[in-house]
């Protein structure tokens, strides 16, 4: 396993995908700054300094669908913080909040070369000690905020490497069971009402089934299976 560290990139991510045939699988990049990092839904992702941001390279032998990466990170890092006293939950498919707010974002890529599986990079962005900007105080917080205090960005990392290295070891023969355990932590439930985005439009309805991939609602009578959607306050 290898950590790879720099004071300023564009973006984790981007620099795997790049490079990823030059690094062995399990390698780690950490940024203290990105200039261009992005999330989901091709979103910037302000990267400030004192932030957590990194991502990682998986070379999977087995056929193991990007999802199950992108499961594992972000059960993960519920876990890792724990030991903090953080109790954070997942808003679907894996944005860690605590009270109501976003903590962290996972951004997993997958490449393909030659129609076959090449890498899955999953990118994680972590507010630490950075400031949250005042037009986002409702709707994301920082370890800082919820513990009151600085925390080590690399021991942070440090612990949920330790987790993913764990849950890998446990659920990577019984990926059914790493599934249960990310259900298990998602803040939406079946029988909730929730608002979605699909396109564009907004739509309420029942959650009647949740998956990794999708969420099937019930809208009036009517049962909808949606893929790529955001859910969004109502
Ligand atoms: C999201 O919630 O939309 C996902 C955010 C992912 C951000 C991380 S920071 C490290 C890595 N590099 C990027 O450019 N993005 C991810």
């Amino acid at each position: 396993e290898k950590l790879i560290r720099v004071p300023i990139i564009g973006s984790t991510n981007d620099f795997l995908k790049e490079n990823w045939k030059l690094f062995p699988h399990g390698t780690v990049i950490v940024a203290d700054v990105q200039t261009t990092g992005r999330g989901r839904f091709n979103r910037a992702w302000y990267s400030p300094e004192g932030g957590l941001w990194f991502s990682v390279l998986f070379k999977p032998r087995k056929n193991m669908r990007p999802n199950f990466y992108t499961k594992l990170s972000a059960v993960s890092i519920v876990r890792s913080l724990r030991p903090l006293k953080v109790e954070a939950k997942l808003k679907w498919p894996n944005d860690v909040y605590v009270d109501g707010k976003k903590l962290a974002g996972i951004l997993t890529e997958t490449i393909f070369e030659e129609d076959r599986l090449g890498a899955i990079i999953v990118g994680i962005g972590m507010n630490v000690n950075n400031e949250i900007p005042k037009e986002l105080e409702k709707k994301a917080t920082s370890l800082k905020l919820l513990v009151g205090e600085e925390l080590e960005r690399l021991s942070v990392l440090s612990m949920i490497l330790r987790e993913m290295n764990r849950a890998l070891r446990v659920y990577s023969r019984k990926p059914e069971a790493l599934t249960r355990v990310w259900k298990n932590m998602l803040i939406q439930k079946e029988g909730q009402l929730i608002c979605v985005n699909v396109g564009g439009e907004t739509l309420k309805g029942e959650i009647v089934q949740i998956d990794d991939e999708s969420i099937t609602l019930r809208i009036q009578d009517k049962t909808m299976r949606l893929s790529s959607l955001e859910i969004v306050d109502c």
